[in-house]
């Protein structure tokens, strides 16, 4: 379905966006375009695209990484944001990753910890499916939570030592609790949907704030820049800036409309790439796993 949505959607979309900036395709200095990770069939759609657009015009080929994007968004210059300074501690939390990065330019990004099983967004999405909420599941946990009361379920913090990270065992944990309350009661669930929905929320934001706080005391890192789909969730964004204070950080925040996948995000990246003329060739392959 995504691919066949990319396919019916790739020229379409450029054209409007062509056209809403006002520029001729001829103007184009350069394309970027995501090498991966990603699904294949996606990324073959938008690889292909970019290949032949810089043939037929000549432009170099910037080949992206997805979580690169994610965070040089704070690099899209605007009158209010101020981006960050290198070295900083780049959290990349979406779908597929969960990771801490010592970001010491924007493409030499060095893995501290890592999911070792789910990512955050993925431990919302199915934990909400089991809720009956719909995908991307995130969005509407965090909307459902704003009136629900964090404190009335509890669920298991993992311990894991070091700087890795853990998702599955919450999400059992979550899943198995809704599977024996529902056994007394049907409509459990319904019920309870905005105290469910905020007391998981706190935990999953809960297990990445302990994990940002140690990495940055260890590495004395003091500014905390987040990027990604989950980066849009109000409690994180509310946490982050509540330790701002106590522990002395610069928390990068990134606007709502560049947290979830966009192509500004791959068009930043370009643009460093093009300024330190590292370009892609046409025979290069997209990557549906592809180490940062
Ligand atoms: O970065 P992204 O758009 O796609 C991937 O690269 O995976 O991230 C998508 C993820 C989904 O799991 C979605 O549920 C989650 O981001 N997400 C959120 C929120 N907005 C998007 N999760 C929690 N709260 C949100 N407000
Ligand atoms: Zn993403």
């Amino acid at each position: 379905m995504a691919s066949r949505a990319h396919q019916s959607k790739i020229i379409p979309v450029v054209d409007q966006a062509l056209y809403e900036a006002n520029i001729d395709k001829k103007a184009l200095t350069a394309i970027a375009y995501t090498k991966g990770p990603g699904l294949m069939g996606s990324l073959l759609v938008g690889s292909s695209f970019a290949k032949s657009l810089s043939m037929a015009l000549k432009i170099p080929l910037l080949p992206i990484h997805h979580m690169h994007g994610h965070l040089l968004v704070h690099f899209i210059e605007d009158e209010t944001h101020i981006p960050p300074k290198f070295p900083f501690l780049g959290v990349t939390l979406s779908g597929g990753h969960t990771q801490l990065l010592l970001v010491n330019n924007h493409f030499k990004m060095k893995i501290i910890g890592s999911t070792l099983d789910d990512a955050i967004g993925e431990a919302f999405d199915k934990c909400g499916k089991r809720m009956g909420l719909s995908y991307p599941a995130g969005p509407q946990i965090d909307k459902l939570a704003q009136t629900g009361n964090s404190n009335s379920f509890v669920f298991p913090i993992s311990k894991l030592k070091g700087y890795d990270i853990s998702y599955s065992g919450v999400k059992t944990a979550f899943i198995n609790f809704i599977n024996k309350e529902e056994q007394k009661n049907l409509n459990f669930v319904k019920n309870h949907i905005n105290d469910l929905c905020a007391s998981l929320q706190y935990t999953l934001v809960q297990i990445i704030l302990n994990k940002i706080e140690n990495t940055a005391k260890d590495f004395n890192l003091n500014q905390i820049v987040i990027g990604g789909g989950v980066s849009a969730n109000s409690e994180i964004r509310k946490q982050l800036l509540n330790r701002k204070k106590s522990k002395r950080w610069k928390v990068f925040l990134p606007l709502k409309e560049y947290t979830t996948d966009n192509a500004a995000m791959i068009g930043i990246a370009g643009y460093y790439k093009l300024k330190h003329r590292q370009y892609g060739s046409i025979t290069e392959n997209s990557q549906a796993r592809l180490k940062i």
